[in-house]
């Protein structure tokens, strides 16, 4: 408790004043990430190899750039930044635990960038939903990476849009846009994502199964495995949520 709140107050002058509202949830997934490390090795494991495989499979390795880069859990930063010229991390919130690790490791040629990724307020304002199309202005981009935040851009988006009439159209809408989006850039791409979530019971049973991609086709899938996000104990000693996740 002390550790978060001491994070969150260390975040918050990092942070502009536009995205301090994420400030919270993501220290909340800092603590659930170090209170469920067993239960997560092995899913950020295989979202680093997945990372790992794409960027090595890159011709130039110049500049690569990791969306939703998070706390950098499963984003193996530091081979990335020993393979390419410059890696450049984009989340709404580079929490002050991640910054301060960064800078122990002495990294020169990382750099942070703040931004919303979902594309909700420009579908809001009826203008065109091109989340993605900062990245045209990235010289040298030879790789990029969605970082377990497909799923995330939904959730956040079902939240704002709670009450709002079209949220059943919208979703759907900001999933496929980061997925044309991820198409249209001139390199490689890597995406890995949670597509759905199953609450199983002690016994087994599936009492829930939700489709975090709103039925999007995010097209052709490399590997997948589960992601016990939720494990037994964690909300309730009576049930687990299992995450299923892809690498494209
Ligand atoms: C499950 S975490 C990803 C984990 C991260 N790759 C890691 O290694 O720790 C999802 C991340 O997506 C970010 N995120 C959620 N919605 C976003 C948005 N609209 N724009 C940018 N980042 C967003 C969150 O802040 C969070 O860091």
């Amino acid at each position: 408790m002390i550790l978060e709140a001491l994070n969150f107050a260390a975040s918050v002058p990092l942070t502009s004043a536009r995205h301090r509202p994420f400030i919270r949830s993501s220290v909340n997934l800092w603590a659930r990430a170090n209170r469920c490390q067993r239960d997560w090795a092995e899913h950020e494991r295989r979202t680093k190899a997945a990372i790992l495989s794409s960027a090595e499979a890159c011709r130039q390795k110049r500049t690569v750039v990791v969306l939703g880069s998070g706390l950098l859990r499963d984003v193996p930063v530091a081979e990335l930044s020993r393979l390419f010229d410059t890696v450049v991390l984009v989340d709404l919130v580079h929490l002050a635990s991640v910054r301060s690790w960064l800078a122990i490791q002495r990294f020169k040629n990382i750099r942070l960038i703040e931004r919303d990724l979902s594309g909700l307020d420009a579908l809001l304002a009826g203008e065109a939903v091109e989340p993605l199309s900062f990245l045209r202005q990235v010289p040298y981009l030879d790789l990029v990476v969605s970082a377990n935040l497909l799923s995330q851009i939904g959730i956040g988006a079902e939240r704002r849009l709670e009450g709002h009439a079209n949220a059943d159209e919208l979703v759907p809408h900001l999933i496929a846009a980061h997925v044309a989006g991820l198409g249209q850039v001139p390199a490689e791409t890597c995406l890995v994502t949670d597509i759905g979530y199953t609450v199983i019971d002690r016994s087994g049973r599936r009492q829930e199964t939700v489709d975090l991609v709103h039925g999007v086709d995010i097209g052709p899938v490399r590997e997948s495995w589960d992601w016990p996000v939720v494990p037994f104990g964690e909300e309730s000693r009576d049930y687990q949520i299992l995450h299923h996740v892809i690498a494209r």
